[in-house]
């Protein structure tokens, strides 16, 4: 089954489960893979609906994400995909078929060329439409010395892409 849904729809929902993590996927020619990212959120800018996440530059996802400029979102809402998303968001994809590796499979994606994972009941489709590098001069101390230890030159590069389609394919969770 595949059921359209709206954004405003599934969003508390969404942004609910961002936290404990949710599946990025990205395609560029032959290559699949997908990552996991805590960090996000929904938005309406200039008049779209649109979904930022943040992915650092040393991360495999990042080369595939700046190749493709788009990128899907699978959300998983069961308790069983938590070793997949502990083995997706600590591995590099980087000649590494991950998706076997968690033991998930994917779908293609409706609109967009990216896959899907099946294991997931909520799927969102995304465009990039503008991204930006995190300037270390406007974080906060506490933060930097948190998140971007000295010595250590990887930052978050804020993606922000239209959702261009939302659907749930499964119902039994
Ligand atoms: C719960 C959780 C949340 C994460 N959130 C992010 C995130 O928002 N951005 C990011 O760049 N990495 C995040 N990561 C780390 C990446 O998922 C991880 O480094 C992954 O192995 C990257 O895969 P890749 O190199 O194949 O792209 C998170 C990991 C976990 C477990």
């Amino acid at each position: 089954m595949i059921e359209s849904v709206s954004l405003n729809e599934v969003s508390t929902e969404v942004m609910s489960l961002m936290k404990s993590g949710i599946f990025l996927n990205t395609r560029f020619g032959s290559i699949d893979n997908t990552m996991i990212i805590g960090w996000g959120g929904i938005l309406f800018h200039w008049g779209k609906a649109m979904v930022i996440v943040y992915v650092r530059d040393v991360r495999y996802s990042y080369q595939l994400l700046e190749a493709a400029n788009c990128f899907t979102l699978s959300i998983p809402i069961q308790t069983d995909l938590k070793k997949a998303i502990s083995i997706c968001g600590s591995i590099r994809g980087e000649g590494v078929n991950k998706f076997a590796l968690a033991g998930l499979t994917t779908k293609e994606a409706r609109t967009i060329d990216a896959p899907i994972i099946e294991q997931c009941p909520l799927h969102m489709e995304c465009k990039v439409i503008y991204k930006q590098l995190l300037d270390k001069d406007h974080i906060p101390e506490d933060i930097l010395n948190r998140y971007y230890s000295p010595g250590n030159d990887s930052m978050h590069i804020a993606y922000y892409a239209e959702v261009v389609d939302i659907y749930r394919t499964r119902k039994d969770v």
